[in-house]
């Protein structure tokens, strides 16, 4: 049976993961944070001293790597993390990887009615038919505001300038790279998510409703 598919692409902090977890609720759909499994290969990177930019070595860990965790934590979400998964994300061989975890994840699951995936290619690359597809703007000051009060909420020091900065780098590298960059997808409904959350949601369920 077709899986039924929502994406949600867009940039850092752009209130990807509080909207799909919104819809996944509301819809009965399951949620596949497609960030996730960046963060966390970025982890094990680190722990294990492996550069991002050796690609022999990262192709080596790769081939050694049967299961990655899908669950979210503390320690995948600090800054540290953050801009290292940017950085790894740059490699074919890590977004096949990934790919491959997500084409798995959906094909297991035959129980569940559908899915909400969020990410950076998700719509334009890895889901390319997807039932719906949803691109999340909002302005960088704004996504560094609301990242800054999601760090210190979580115990984490951070500084708001810093903060704004990693998040246009980040931007440059996730728009900029070669593989699989950041783009509105086509046929992608664009979404402003400026202003309030039941804003954002009213303007998605619509289209649902729609569909
Ligand atoms: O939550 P936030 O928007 O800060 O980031 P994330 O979705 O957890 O993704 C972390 C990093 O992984 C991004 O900056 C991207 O470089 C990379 N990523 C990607 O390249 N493709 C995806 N589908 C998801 C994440």
């Amino acid at each position: 049976m077709k899986k039924f598919i929502i994406t949600i692409d867009g940039p850092a902090a752009s209130g990807k993961e509080k909207i799909a977890k919104y819809i996944s609720k509301k819809w009965k759909l399951n949620h596949l944070d497609s960030g996730i499994l960046y963060r966390r290969l970025a982890l094990i990177f680190l722990i294990e001293n492996i550069d991002f930019k050796n690609i022999e070595k990262i192709k080596n860990k790769l081939k050694e790597i049967h299961q990655i965790s899908f669950r979210n934590s503390k320690k995948i979400r600090t800054q540290v993390i953050s801009k290292l998964s940017s950085k790894i994300a740059v490699h074919d061989c890590v977004r096949s990887f990934v790919n491959k975890l997500q084409y798995n994840f959906v094909n297991k699951n035959k129980k569940t009615r559908g899915f909400v995936i969020d990410g950076r290619d998700i719509g334009s690359v890895v889901f390319k038919k997807a039932n719906l597809k949803l691109y999340i703007e909002v302005n960088p000051e704004i996504r560094a505001k609301r990242r800054y009060k999601q760090l210190i909420d979580s115990g984490e020091k951070s500084i708001y300038p810093k903060i704004l900065k990693d998040i246009k780098l980040r931007d440059k590298q996730d728009k900029l790279r070669k593989h699989s960059p950041l783009v509105i997808p086509k046929g992608a409904h664009v979404i402003n998510n400026n202003s309030t959350f039941k804003n954002t949601v009213r303007q998605i369920n619509m289209l649902l409703e729609s569909l």
